[in-house]
Parts: C-alpha cells; structure tokens; sequence
C-alpha cells in the first residue's frame, strides 16, 4: 500500500487519537502536528482537581490517545517512534515523531479497526465465559506496552478487589466537591464532551458486587442482573512516574481494542487507584512492585454505541510563528 501523504495523515491521527478512552470523557489532550511530527499535550483547564489532582487519570487518557495515533500512523502506512515526556515542560507528554513509510501488518489493521468500535459499555454482561485464549492476548497485548495485567480469578480475588472498588467509591463521594464535580461531567446529547446519560448504564445498586461510577443513568428494577462471575483485570506500569501513566495509558487503550476486535465490550473502573490508600492495598493484594493504574471488566454484551468527541480542529494547537523581530 501506497503511504497516504504525510500532511494528510497526520490529522487523520489525530481524528483517531481523540477516540480514546479519557477519564469522565474529559478529553484532556492538545496536538501540535509538525512536518513529521505529533505533539501531544495535556489540556490543564480539563484536569479534575477533585479525582485528579495529580493528573494521573489525565495522563492515563493522553497515553491512550497516544496508542490510537501510533496505530492509525500505521493503518496510514507510516512507521514512528514515540517519545515519551521528550522536554522538561510537564504539559508535553510525547512526541510521535514519523521515521519512513512501513506497510501495515494485518494485527495494524484490526487495531485501527477496532479504534471507531470501541466504547464503555456500563451495562450487564451475559454470563458467557471470556475464553483462555481472549484472556491471554490481552495479557499479551498490555506486555506488548511493557504493561502487566492481572487477571482478578475466583471468588477471593473478586471480592477482594469489589470490597476495595465499594470502600475506594465511599471515601471519593464523602470528599467535598467529588459529587459535584461528577455531576459536572454527565451530560445530555447532544455535547462534545463529557458522559451522555444514556451511556451511564443503569442506575448501580447495592446488591452489584462491583460498585460502578454512578454518571445518573436509568433507573433499573430491584434485583441482580449483572454477570455472577465477572471478567475484572488490573492493568499497571512498571513504576510510579508520570512517564509510567503515559505508558499504562498506552498499555490499556491496546488492551482494550484488542478486546474489542475479539468481540469483547469492556469498561473501566478507577476509583480504587483514585484513593492512594486503597491503591496501595490493591498493590500488596496483587503482589505487584508498582502500584496499578486502572481496572477493567470484560465480556459479551449487545454493543451499546459510542460517545461524543469535541472536533479536532478544536484540538489542534497552531505551531507558534515566530515574530519578524525575532529573526533579525
Ligand atoms: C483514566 C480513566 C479512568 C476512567 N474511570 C472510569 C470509571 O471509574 N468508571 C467508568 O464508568 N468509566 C471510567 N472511564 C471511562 C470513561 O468514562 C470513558 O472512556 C469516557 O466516558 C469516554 O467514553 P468511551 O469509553 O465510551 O469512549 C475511565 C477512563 C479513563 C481513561
């Protein structure tokens, strides 16, 4: 395949990188498109001061955003390299810089496919098993990042992991401004942003063993209807830093669209790594050096559609002209 023309498919990169996952669909990024480059930024004026301060979740969203370019850059039939954090400013979070023209491979292409597919799916799964196999290529695929994913197996590790996910959503909603900064975030359709209503899935309860975000969704009837033995993993980094959410963010979105070009619906939880307490008994549960960055659960489910993102023009940053004065 004939590469498509740089100047062309580097906005086509970015139309994929905004259909990433992003915390409470906050979509924190900025680009700055080069000659051959993609500039990824973090958008401060997105950050959630109250579940994120630190801009972990922030950071997550733009790795995953960074997963999406990289694989539309090769969908395109462009080969890059990818640099994380490349200057001492903390709001560029990589480069993705485009190194010559390299055919795509066919495990590109169900990638790229799987980028318009994807979305959260809050909803109950059916009770069917995810195969030994769907479970190792997304282990696979998290270890291709230079991520690790847990998968939580058994009613041990389940119910450790719901009693730290219902303990993690009770401290965050008896934080002042948590609730209202939630409710900032839901939305009705038409909106570029945040989470629609109808995307909330239904109303959580507590007989559910994994206490879900609530984003105001539909009420439900009284009774259990979520899967008995949930498909819940645990994905994490190798380390703490803000280079290693870039990475988690990386590993995540190519675990989650793998799961999708699997057939799989998948959805998130974090409020377990939004409580540092609570996150660190997550990590001595697993076991894992490195604390880990988010959750997700995993299964088969009638799809349920995608979500809204701003336009990409609304993304881009212009590259700054350097003023006449400045080049005598
Ligand atoms: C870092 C991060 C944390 C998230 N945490 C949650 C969560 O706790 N609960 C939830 O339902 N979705 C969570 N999500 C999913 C986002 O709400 C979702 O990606 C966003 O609304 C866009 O929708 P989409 O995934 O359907 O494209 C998270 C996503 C990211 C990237």
């Amino acid at each position: 395949m004939t590469p498509t023309a740089l100047q062309t498919a580097l906005p086509e990169a970015v139309s994929a990188a905004v259909r990433a996952p992003s915390v409470h669909n906050t979509q924190p990024w900025r680009f700055r498109l080069g000659a051959d480059t993609i500039d990824v930024y973090a958008d401060p004026d997105r950050l959630l001061p109250i579940a994120d301060p630190d801009g972990r979740a922030l950071r997550l969203s733009c790795g995953a955003a960074v997963l999406n370019a990289r694989v539309a850059l090769s969908h395109l039939g462009w080969a890059s390299q990818t640099t994380l954090r490349p200057d001492a400013d903390p709001l560029h979070l990589a480069e993705i810089r485009v190194t010559g023209p390299h055919p795509a491979t066919p495990g590109d292409e169900e990638l790229f496919t799987a980028i318009g597919r994807r979305h959260s799916n809050r909803g109950p799964f059916m009770d069917t098993a995810v195969p030994l196999t769907a479970r190792a290529r997304l282990v696979e695929a998290a270890r291709a990042e230079g991520c690790w994913l847990d998968l939580i197996v058994g009613p041990v590790a389940q119910n450790m992991v719901a009693e730290l996910v219902s303990t993690a959503d009770q401290l965050l909603r008896a934080t002042p401004g948590y609730d209202a900064e939630l409710a900032a975030w839901i939305r009705e359709r038409p909106s570029p942003d945040g989470v629609p209503r109808d995307a909330a899935g239904p109303t959580p309860e507590p007989q559910d063993l994994l206490t879900r975000r609530d984003f105001g969704g539909p009420a439900r009837r009284p009774g259990r209807d979520y899967e008995t033995d949930p498909f819940v993993a645990v994905l994490g980094a190798y380390g703490d830093l803000p280079h290693d959410d870039l990475q988690a963010g990386q590993g995540l979105q190519r675990v989650l669209l793998t799961a999708t070009a699997g057939g799989l619906a998948t959805s998130l939880m974090s409020q377990p790594v939004d409580v540092p307490a609570i996150r660190e008994q997550l990590r001595l549960g697993l076991h894992r050096g490195a604390p880990p960055q988010i959750l997700l659960r995993a299964g088969y489910a009638v799809a349920t559609g995608t979500t809204p993102r701003r336009p990409v023009a609304e993304v881009l940053t212009p590259i700054p002209t350097v003023p006449q004065a400045a080049c005598r």
